[in-house]
């Protein structure tokens, strides 16, 4: 595969887009970017005392590594500094470098489809309750050795959503062309056949 073709899947934390948007690439052979790394990376920054901006601008591959970037408190960072507006226009011509890259690419965030890659071929909308969102990141968490309590990551999530889609500057929301996809009720399996059906319905119209 050569030419260019850009998949866009966004949704709330803990919905399952990770774990599609990675096996979506692997089945396609496609590079997978995990948007949410970067604001992640930007929000450990500003938990160590550096400013938002300071910390967007200098983002260097070796911060994406950084082991504490899964944890509740870089999680809410990350969420914070996604409200200011230069943080996210920093994190623009990356990201759109990497949509538009040639042998096709993911990109799994909350405005991907929406801002980022309005053009987009594919969009997915993958989401699920609050509750069951939450009680797979708590096993998620419990798996990785974080010592937490089920309310505390239910609260996290529902606080998140909240920031992520009230904010002003590129709110989490389906863009009016994604299919979504509502994993509540779904294996992990089902999850992502149904995103692999739809990317292939696109490939085939393409021919
Ligand atoms: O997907 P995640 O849980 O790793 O994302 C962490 C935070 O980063 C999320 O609460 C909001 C922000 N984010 C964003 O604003 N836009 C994106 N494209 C990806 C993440």
């Amino acid at each position: 595969m050569t030419g260019t073709i850009t998949v866009a899947i966004d949704g709330p934390a803990a919905a399952g887009k990770g774990t599609i948007s990675k096996a979506v690439a692997a089945y396609f052979g496609f590079a997978h970017l995990d948007t949410g790394l970067l604001y992640r990376a930007v929000g450990a920054k500003v938990l160590d005392g550096v400013a938002p901006l300071e910390a967007a601008q200098a983002l260097e591959a070796a911060d994406l590594d950084r082991d504490d970037l899964r944890t509740p408190d870089v999680a809410q960072a990350a969420s914070r500094v996604a409200v200011l507006p230069e943080v996210r226009a920093a994190l623009l011509d990356f990201q759109h470098a990497f949509a538009r890259r040639a042998g096709g690419a993911v990109l799994d965030g909350r405005d991907i489809g929406t801002v980022i890659c309005p053009e987009a071929e594919v969009k997915l909308f993958v989401t699920a309750s609050p509750e069951i969102r939450a009680e797979r990141r708590f096993l998620e968490l419990e798996a990785n050795g974080h010592d937490v309590m089920r309310e505390e990551v239910l609260a996290d999530v529902v606080g998140r959503d909240d920031r992520d889609m009230n904010r002003v500057d590129a709110p989490l929301k389906p863009a009016v062309d994604a299919v979504v996809l509502d994993t509540s009720d779904l294996s992990i399996d089902a999850a992502v056949a149904a995103a692999v059906a739809r990317v292939q319905v696109v490939l085939d119209q393409r021919g």
